[in-house]
């Protein structure tokens, strides 16, 4: 018998050969794992057709139940040696889960970096940690008392004038209010601790301003405050000489001029020689002892030194910034370039 009729079994389903052609085009357009796995479940499964195929056999007459069944079992083993070749193809052609395609060019991650006013700050607290003065904060929200009243600046005194208030509750002017400067950390720390006593206290400040280049109604300080037995203005200027020279150079020059500050007698303050020109850079002075007596300090016995200046007004000189209000406009035109 010619083998093409032997394999005609319409009465069983479809015949072997129509079958192996189905089989070879659905496994060539697997791509999958899948499509690998349906078409051996349809082909190769137990309710497959060609397992359907095979149990139909035993509604045939002997002679073509061996000749069908004979192609039908070598079907079986051709399908089931050409599924592996494919399964082991797709894989070899597949780049293994996790691995990168090292042609393609690098995508280049997002890099955040520090605020400029953060990196003058850390940069200026570093100089006088060198020198043995500890970082601390304080709050923002401050109460009047601390502010004002304990550094020598009483209710209803001209001096308050100085410090344009943004008040909490703006219809009581009650004793919340933005702290206007850093100093107020001056009196917390000596109320809280006995000489000897070096501080250096980042933070910011807030002020009730119309802002232009030169003005924000919110800024940053740096103060500084040292108390101990025999202090003396030697060591306000040597200890500012130094921070100078380290911010600026070993070549700064710099000047101290009479100044008025309510919580310091006398008051100074310090310029540096900018291409000529001697810029303002921070107001200082003795610590004044009435502020040494709020805290309860004897003044008798111990004497300090307290500073204060605006790190953005620093990093402005040092790196030719024309306009505060850059600081703090979160223009990334302007950010990334420090
Ligand atoms: N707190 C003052 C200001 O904001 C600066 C200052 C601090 C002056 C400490 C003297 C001593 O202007």
């Amino acid at each position: 018998m010619p083998k093409d009729q032997g394999v005609q079994a319409t009465h069983v389903g479809e015949s072997v050969v129509d079958m192996k052609f189905a089989a070879i085009a659905d496994l060539d357009s697997a791509e999958s794992d899948d499509q690998l796995e349906s078409w051996r479940v349809r082909f190769l499964g137990r309710k497959g057709r060609l397992t359907s195929l095979l149990r139909g056999l035993g509604s045939l007459d002997i002679d073509e139940r061996k000749v069908i069944g004979a192609e039908a079992n070598k079907l079986r083993g051709e399908l089931e040696s050409l599924y592996e070749e494919r399964t082991s193809k797709l894989k070899s052609t597949r780049a293994p889960v996790g691995s990168i395609d090292i042609t393609l060019p690098g995508r280049k991650p997002a890099l955040g970096g520090l605020h400029p006013s953060t990196q003058m700050i850390r940069e200026i607290t570093q100089a006088f940690n060198e020198m043995g003065f500890q970082t601390i904060e304080g709050p923002e929200v401050e109460l009047e008392k601390y502010n004002f009243d304990m550094l020598n600046i009483p209710a209803n005194h001209p001096a308050r004038d100085q410090w344009d208030t943004i008040w909490v509750d703006s219809d009581t002017h009650n004793d919340v209010l933005l702290r206007t400067h850093t100093s107020p950390m001056q009196a917390r720390t000596m109320e809280q601790n006995d000489p000897p006593i070096r501080v250096i206290v980042p933070g910011k400040c807030y002020r009730y301003e119309s802002t232009d280049a030169t003005h924000e109604w919110h800024f940053n300080q740096v103060e500084g405050l040292a108390v101990d037995d025999g202090i003396t203005f030697a060591d306000l200027k040597g200890t500012l000489y130094e921070f100078a020279r380290r911010i600026f150079g070993p070549q700064r020059k710099v000047r101290f001029r009479c100044d008025f500050f309510p919580f310091v007698e006398p008051g100074v303050d310090m310029s540096i020689d900018w291409n000529g020109s001697w810029i303002e850079i921070l107001g200082a002075g003795m610590v004044h002892p009435k502020v040494l007596e709020n805290a309860g300090y004897d003044s008798t016995k111990y004497t300090g030194f307290a500073f204060g200046m605006g790190p953005e007004r620093i990093s402005m000189l040092r790196n030719e910034i024309t306009d505060i209000r850059h600081f703090f406009s979160n223009d990334l035109r302007f950010l990334t370039q420090f």
